[in-house]
């Protein structure tokens, strides 16, 4: 009996690290890459915060700004690296061995994460950050246990904590630690996070819409051809609208006569 039941604890948990170690439920999200503005804002909080390490090197430069209607001039000035030109690549001078040794990891190139992960995933993992004194960085996240990248987005979104049995303070931690749980608070079962109140500059819901529209341009790098071949859907939809009415009035016309 007991076998069975250790193969059965055993079943399961094997299934929840293969779904990637976390459980954590994913927040659900409408994308519409059809909202430029949307992408544009995204695309901004891509180059502020984001690309002095994720390169996105699958996409040029240039796609990028006549897909989202940024004008070149602008997307030189504003994005582009100075030692970079339009028609590149968007890869990055970050050397991969040294991020890795810097981070535990090197930061991965994001063109797929979208596709990879999920938007999903992705909008989850930007909002759950949360203090760990355990950690090397002072940081965990929910969706991405033991991470290696620092809330790089702290300021905006202000310092998270885990809701416990109590709130998880750095100073308390390490009473906690004495106790000798032996388990991480990463491995602890702590549901909600909370914001601490005074250290951030957003407001929940603009931090969300930050984050909406990262995840809505990161989408779109996954797959830039997807907002192409969507105006092109309508225009067929219309096209076969007015066929339509030609090949009825036309109908009309041949079977005037015979009946
Ligand atoms: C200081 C460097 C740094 C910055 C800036 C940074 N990241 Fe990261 N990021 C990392 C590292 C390192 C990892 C790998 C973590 C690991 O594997 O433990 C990572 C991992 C990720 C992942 C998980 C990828 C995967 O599938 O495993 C996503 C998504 C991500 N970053 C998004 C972002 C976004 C969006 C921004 C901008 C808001 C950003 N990162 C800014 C260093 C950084």
């Amino acid at each position: 009996m007991k076998l069975a039941l250790g193969l059965v604890v055993a079943f399961f948990s094997s299934v929840t690290f293969a779904a990637g170690g976390s459980t954590y439920p994913l927040e659900q999200i409408e994308l519409d890459y059809t909202d430029k503005e949307s992408l544009q804002r995204g695309l901004a909080t891509y180059s502020h915060y984001c690309m002095g390490c994720h390169s996105l090197k699958y996409q040029r430069y240039e796609r990028t700004a006549t897909d989202l209607g940024v004008d070149h001039e602008i997307m030189v000035q504003a994005v582009v690296p100075s030692d970079k030109k339009i028609g590149d690549l968007g890869s990055i001078a970050m050397p991969s061995k040294g991020a890795a040794e810097w981070f535990g990891a090197p930061p991965p190139d994001l063109t797929l994460v979208a596709r990879k992960r999920s938007p999903e995933w992705v909008y989850t993992y930007m909002k759950t950050f949360y203090v760990d004194p355990s950690r090397p960085l002072g940081v965990n996240n929910k969706v991405f246990p033991k991470v290696g990248m620092p809330h790089v987005l702290e300021p905006l979104q202000g310092l998270q904590h885990a809701v416990c049995d109590e709130v998880i303070t750095r100073d308390n931690v390490i009473a906690q630690a004495d106790l000798g749980s032996g388990q991480s608070l990463s491995e602890r079962q702590c549901g909600s996070l909370e914001v601490v109140e005074g250290t951030a500059q957003l407001s929940a819901a603009e931090y969300d819409r930050l984050i909406y529209d990262l995840v809505n341009f990161l989408e779109y790098v996954g797959e830039p051809t997807k907002a192409k071949a969507h105006d092109i859907g309508i225009y067929v939809l219309l096209f076969l609208m007015l066929f339509f009415v030609f090949a009825y009035l036309l109908k009309r016309e041949y079977w005037k006569d015979v009946r």
